[in-house]
C-alpha cells in the first residue's frame, strides 16, 4: 500500500561505506599504512587502544586485524558497484583512503596508482547513473602522520590535507559534485584516535589536544570547501556529524540544563564553527569545563578569518541512535552506542549491540538541524548492525533489518512534512563490512550478505538478502512503498 510521504524527486537514495571497512588491499598499488590499518579486532577495541602502553603498529602475533582484507572490495568492486545499481541507487557514498593517495600523508607528488583505483570506482558508478559522495578522511589518517607527526592537534597537517584534497578535486572534481571532509569530526570527544589519531602516548586524554585537533580540522574543512569551490563551483562541500539525538531523562530542571549542554557540546559544537563559520558563544564554558581557555589553543586571527569566509555548503549526519541526560543519580542501568554510551532510555528497545533505536529521534534531529542552520541535510548513516542467519535454503531473512529502515525512512518522510530539507538517505554498510567500533565481520548491516567470519574465513561470496528487493522497491517508488 501507498503511503502519503512526499519525497523530493530528486532525492539521493543510496548506501555507504569507508574505505577502511571494505576495500582491503591495504597493501596493494603503493597505498601506505592507515591508522585503520593498526586497530585490533574485537570488542575490546577501543580499551585497547586508551591503555598507556598502546603502540602505533601492527603485532599480528597478538592481534588480528580485519581492515586488512576488509571485504576485499578492491578486488570485487565492479560487482558490487552493479549490486547497488541493480537496487537502483542514485547515489553512493563511499571514503577515498587518504593513504592510497598519499601513503605517508607528508610528500609534495601523489601515488598515481591510488589515484586510479578511484578514477575506476567514479566512472564505474557513472555507469550506471550513481552520483558518487565522497568522504575525504573517514577514520584512516595515513599511520605516518599520526606516529610521527601526533596526529591533528599537529598544524602542520592542515597543509597536508589540503594537498590531498587539491589532488582529489583536481583529479575528480569535473565528475564529483559532492564531498563530505571528516567523518563524525564530533566523535573525538569520545573516541579521539579514530577521527585525530590521538592516542594517550601522544596526548589524547588531554582535552586541550582534542580541541586543538579540532581548531585544525575546521580550518582544514574551510580550505577544502575554498579548493573545491575554485575548482568547480557546482561542487557541493559537507561537513559530517554523529548525530545523536538528546533527550533530557525527565523534566527535572537539572536533567534540562544538562541536555542543553550535552546537545551543545557534542551535537552541536563541531557543526556550529564548520556551518556558521564561527565559534559559538558557549565555547568559553565548554574550553572551561576542561580548564582551559582560548589563549591556550594555537588559533590566528587568518584561521577565523578562513572559517568565516568558507562555511560547508550542506551538513551530512550519521543518525543510529538518541540518548538520554541522567544527572541527579536516579538511575545508572547504562546501555551501549554508536561510540559513545548512556543512560537507558525506559521507552526504547535496543538493538543486539545495545544501541538505542529511536526513529522518532531521527525525525527529531533533522527538525532541530534545519531549524538551527538553514542548510540542507543528508542522511549519509543510518542502519541496524545484526547477526544474519543464512537459512538451509540459502536465503537470508533480515525482516528486522527492514522494519528499523522503514521506521527511519517515515520518520526522514515525516521531517520532510515538517518542512526540514533533507537531500538524501544512503544507510550504512549497504554490503556487510567490517564494523568499525568492535572489527567484527558478524555484525551487518548490508542488503547484501559477504560470506566472510570474524576471523577472515569465507568465500567472499556476495548474496541478496530478503532487505535487498524491499529496499529496490523503495528506491523504484520515491519511498511511496515501505
Ligand atoms: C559510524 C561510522 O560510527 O557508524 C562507521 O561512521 C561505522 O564507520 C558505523 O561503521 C556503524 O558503527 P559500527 O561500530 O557498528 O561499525
Amino acid at each position: 500500500m501507498e503511503n502519503n510521504l512526499e519525497f523530493p524527486e530528486n532525492f539521493l537514495w543510496g548506501g555507504a561505506t569507508a574505505a577502511n571497512q571494505l576495500e582491503g588491499g591495504f597493501d596493494c598499488d603503493g597505498r601506505g599504512l592507515s591508522i585503520a590499518d593498526a586497530l585490533p579486532s574485537g570488542k575490546k577495541r577501543f580499551e585497547i587502544v586508551q591503555t598507556p602502553d598502546f603502540e602505533w603498529k601492527i603485532d599480528e602475533n597478538k592481534y588480528q586485524y580485519p581492515n586488512h582484507l576488509g571485504i576485499d572490495y578492491y578486488h570485487h568492486y565492479k560487482e558490487d558497484i552493479g549490486l547497488f545499481a541493480e537496487m537502483g541507487f542514485k547515489t553512493y557514498r563511499f571514503s577515498i583512503s587518504w593513504s592510497r593517495i598519499y601513503p605517508r600523508g607528508d610528500e609534495q607528488e601523489p601515488n598515481q596508482a591510488g589515484l586510479d583505483f578511484y578514477e575506476k570506482i567514479i566512472d564505474e558508478c557513472l555507469k550506471y547513473k550513481i552520483e558518487p559522495v565522497i568522504t575525504l578522511s573517514h577514520y584512516e589518517m595515513p599511520l605516518i602522520l599520526a606516529k610521527e607527526y601526533g596526529g591533528w592537534k599537529n598544524r602542520q597537517l592542515i597543509e597536508f590535507f589540503a594537498r590531498y584534497t587539491k589532488t582529489v578535486i583536481e583529479s575528480f572534481g569535473n565528475k564529483v559534485h559532492y564531498f563530505l571532509t571528516f567523518n563524525e569530526i564530533n566523535s573525538a570527544s569520545q573516541h579521539p584516535i579514530m577521527g585525530q589519531g590521538l592516542i594517550p602516548s601522544n596526548g589524547g586524554n588531554d582535552k586541550k589536544n582534542v580541541f586543538q585537533a579540532w581548531h585544525n580540522q575546521f580550518v582544514a574543512s574551510s580550505k577544502a570547501v575554498k579548493i573545491a569551490h575554485d575548482f568547480n563551483p557546482n561542487i557541493k562541500v559537507g561537513c559530517m556529524l554523529l548525530y545523536a539525538t538528546s533527550y533530557a531523562y525527565n523534566s527535572d530542571p537539572k536533567n534540562q540544563i544538562a541536555n542543553l549542554q550535552n546537545n551543545q557540546d557534542f551535537n552541536y559544537f563541531c557543526g556550529d564553527v564548520q556551518i556558521r563559520g564561527q565559534y559559538p558563544a558557549y565555547t568559553k564554558r565548554l574550553f572551561a569545563k576542561y580548564g582551559f581557555t582560548k589563549a591556550d589553543l594555537d588559533i590566528t586571527k587568518e584561521d577565523l578569518q578562513e572559517l568565516k569566509a568558507y562555511p560547508v555548503d550542506f551538513i551530512s549526519i550519521s543518525y543510529y541512535m538518541s540518548t538520554a541526560i541522567e544527572t541527579t543519580g536516579i538511575t545508572n542501568e547504562q546501555v551501549a552506542g554508536n561510540l559513545m554510551g548512556g543512560v537507558k532510555n525506559p521507552f526504547l528497545e535496543v538493538s543486539d549491540w545495545d544501541w538505542q533505536i529511536d526513529p522518532t529521534g531521527l525525525r527529531i534531529a533533522l527538525d532541530e538541524l534545519y531549524d538551527r542552520y538553514q542548510k540542507p541535510i543528508f542522511v549519509v548513516e543510518n542502519g541496524l548492525g545484526a547477526k544474519d542467519k543464512v537459512e538451509a535454503n540459502g536465503k537470508i531473512y533480515d525482516d528486522y533489518r527492514i522494519n528499523y529502515l522503514k521506521a527511519h525512512i517515515e520518520a526522514i518522510g515525516e521531517a520532510i512534512v515538517d518542512g526540514a530539507k533533507v537531500m538524501g538517505y544512503t544507510p550504512w554498510g549497504c554490503i556487510d563490512l567490517v564494523s568499525a567500533s568492535t572489527g567484527e565481520m558478524s555484525k551487518r548491516y548490508g542488503m547484501i550478505y559477504v560470506d566472510l567470519d570474524d576471523n577472515g574465513q569465507g568465500t567472499l561470496s556476495r548474496k541478496k538478502k530478503k532487505s535487498f528487493e524491499w529496499y529496490k522497491q523503495v528506491i523504484s517508488t520515491n519511498g511511496r512503498v515501505l
